[in-house]
């Protein structure tokens, strides 16, 4: 499972990828508003300069609502940088940009994706990722991680090739899980990246070790 970064800040973005464990990085315009700019533009680009490897992938969402914008902006957006995947909703509009804009070759990151139809639709039209929001479901009492698995099984099923991208993480637990049900990528906070790295038992085992070697260094 590949893992990508949520959030539209820089520091915590280049932190990461120092690290060498992110691929991607997803954002959105909450999180963009976030970091109190409104200049998605320089955001984004700076961001494709901070993770460009081949495999790289940096989403950025469409404002627009009807179909003709979306594909207008999609096609702006796209033009920022090799590595930019247009991110487009799960709407029928939606399912129209994405069939136009993915026979230009364009990726596309199809979001707000909450059930295995909107899922399915959205491979037919060619989108490149789709974007099923594990958190937002588990808010409203639905298994979140029950519709990532459902998703990869229908599109291994029939050997479609769109990537499933676990969003709306929340813990370190839905990365293990999202990982066991095959999803293909990971969107993660910076703070449930670190959540990831952190045990107390590494912890307790280096300053376990340095105390002993101090001990006999110091004989
Ligand atoms: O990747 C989607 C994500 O940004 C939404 O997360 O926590 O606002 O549901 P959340």
């Amino acid at each position: 499972m590949r893992i990508f970064l949520d959030t539209a800040n820089i520091d915590q973005i280049k932190k990461a990828v120092k690290m060498g464990v992110i691929s991607g990085v997803t954002t959105n315009p909450s999180l963009v508003a976030k970091e109190n700019t409104a200049d998605y533009e320089t955001v984004v680009k700076t961001i494709c300069g901070i993770v460009n490897g081949p495999d790289s992938s940096v989403s950025a969402e469409v404002l627009s609502e009807d179909a003709e914008s979306m594909i207008e902006e999609g096609r702006i957006k796209a033009s920022w940088a090799p590595n930019v995947a247009v991110k487009i909703p799960s709407t029928a509009a939606g399912l129209e940009a994405i069939s136009t804009l993915s026979k230009e070759k364009i990726k596309i990151n199809m979001t707000l994706c909450f059930s295995v139809n909107q899922a399915i639709l959205g491979a037919r039209a060619g989108t490149t990722f789709v974007s099923p929001f594990v958190g937002r479901l588990d808010d409203i009492g639905h298994d979140g991680m029950q519709l990532i698995g459902d998703i990869v099984t229908v599109f291994d099923h029939y050997k479609l090739p769109t990537q499933v991208i676990a969003a709306s993480i929340r813990n370190p637990l839905h990365c293990v899980t999202a990982a066991k049900v095959g999803a293909h990528i990971a969107t993660v906070p910076y703070s449930v990246l670190m959540q990831m790295i952190n045990h107390p038992l590494t912890d307790i085992g280096i300053s376990r070790f340095l105390d002993d070697w101090k001990k006999v260094s110091q004989k």
